[in-house]
């Protein structure tokens, strides 16, 4: 185990980071600050470690450039809420306009801002919990959540969020880590292979609120449903890119009203320089591929500079809007009701069977 001083946050509090270690010499780096995943090295083909996610050298850059969502832990609710209004059984609710007139990942006070208190740290394991106060960025109820990360000696990263609220609320909690499987510092991640097992994909309009269609992906460069490199259609005339200058869409991977319910392989990555593979796995009803489009000369961890496409997040969540979207799925929770959702990235390398 090792816990080590980060800084001391803007508010004057000390935070700390958490190195986590498998059985295969896998490790995990955690900040308490914004329950952030700073650091995830594994084993390349060549038995080199490979530190795979973008990440700040120091504190002060997660608390000045939040607005990346590296690594963070982003919540109430993911993702963008049309004029960052809804409302809820006849109750209108107002959230922060954080980006061109929506809200998006819950406004200025991000779950990625706080600082998290550590419940439970082992060898391999971490929990993180956080208390947000009834009407906290908007919302209704007081929510308990926390958030577990566990790395298994099957080379897993477990990503457990528990949230229990005493009023009905919204409860869309996601990862927003950027991941380069050919390393952090090794530019763009056009030509990893990828796979999403989704039929559909939601179309965006303006300001990237989805149109409440369910689109079918095929004959568009939304369709990875077969092993296709990121890259290879990022600059056919498609309309979707226009608007959103590259991925940074929301794939449907379970249909149907139960679509919440259990755990899916939804997708599979691979670095073309270091042969690591990533599985994700997930009982959420889809996840938002975004290729780090908005990133700019971005100064990192260990003298990195990452521009746009230097990462891809795979945020497993409910779809954008969705309160607001007649016919997507809603991620609403019950008083008391407490709510557990997963999400598993498992790594390999070429050289390894699955
Ligand atoms: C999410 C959004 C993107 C972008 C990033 C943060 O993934 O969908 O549009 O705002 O967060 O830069």
């Amino acid at each position: 185990m090792l816990k080590e001083f980060f800084g001391t946050s803007r508010s004057g509090k000390r935070t700390h980071l958490y190195t986590l270690i498998n059985k295969q010499g896998t490790q995990l780096v955690v900040s308490d600050f914004g329950a952030i995943i700073r650091k995830l090295i594994v084993r390349d083909k060549s038995d080199m470690s490979v530190d795979v996610v973008l990440g700040y050298e120091s504190l002060e850059k997660y608390t000045t450039n939040y607005d990346t969502y590296f690594g963070a832990t982003v919540g109430r609710v993911a993702n963008r809420i049309k004029d960052g209004k809804f409302n809820l059984d006849g109750k209108k609710y107002t959230l922060d306009q954080n980006n061109d007139g929506n809200c998006l990942h819950s406004g200025f006070n991000g779950y990625h801002t706080r600082l998290w208190k550590v419940t439970d740290y082992r060898d391999s394991v971490i929990s993180l919990s956080l208390t947000s106060p009834d009407k906290d960025q908007g919302f209704d109820g007081n929510l308990q959540l926390t958030v577990t990360f566990e790395l298994t000696d099957h080379n897993e990263l477990v990503v457990t969020y528990e949230g229990n609220s005493d009023k009905k609320t919204l409860f869309n909690p996601t990862n927003h880590t950027y991941f380069n499987l050919n390393g952090h510092k090794s530019g763009s991640i056009l030509n990893h292979d990828l796979t999403i097992e989704a039929d559909y994909f939601v179309p965006v309009g303006p300001n990237m609120i989805p149109t409440g269609d369910f689109q079918l992906v095929t004959d568009t460069p939304m369709d990875f449903r077969t092993e296709t490199k990121i890259g290879k259609r990022l600059n056919d005339p498609f309309d979707q890119f226009v608007l959103t200058k590259g991925y940074d869409h929301h794939f449907v991977t379970k249909e149907g009203p139960d679509s919440h319910l259990g755990l899916k392989t939804i997708a599979h990555a691979k670095g073309d320089l270091s042969g690591i593979k990533m599985t994700v796995i997930s009982d959420r009803p889809g996840v938002q591929l975004y290729t780090a489009n908005f990133v700019s000369d971005e100064l990192g961890k260990d003298g990195a500079e990452y521009q746009a496409r230097d990462g891809f997040c795979l945020e497993t969540q409910y779809a954008p809007d969705a309160i607001n979207q007649t016919n997507f799925a809603k991620p609403i929770i019950f008083p008391n009701k407490k709510v557990v959702t997963q999400t598993i990235f498992k790594f390999n390398t070429t050289n390894e069977s699955e």
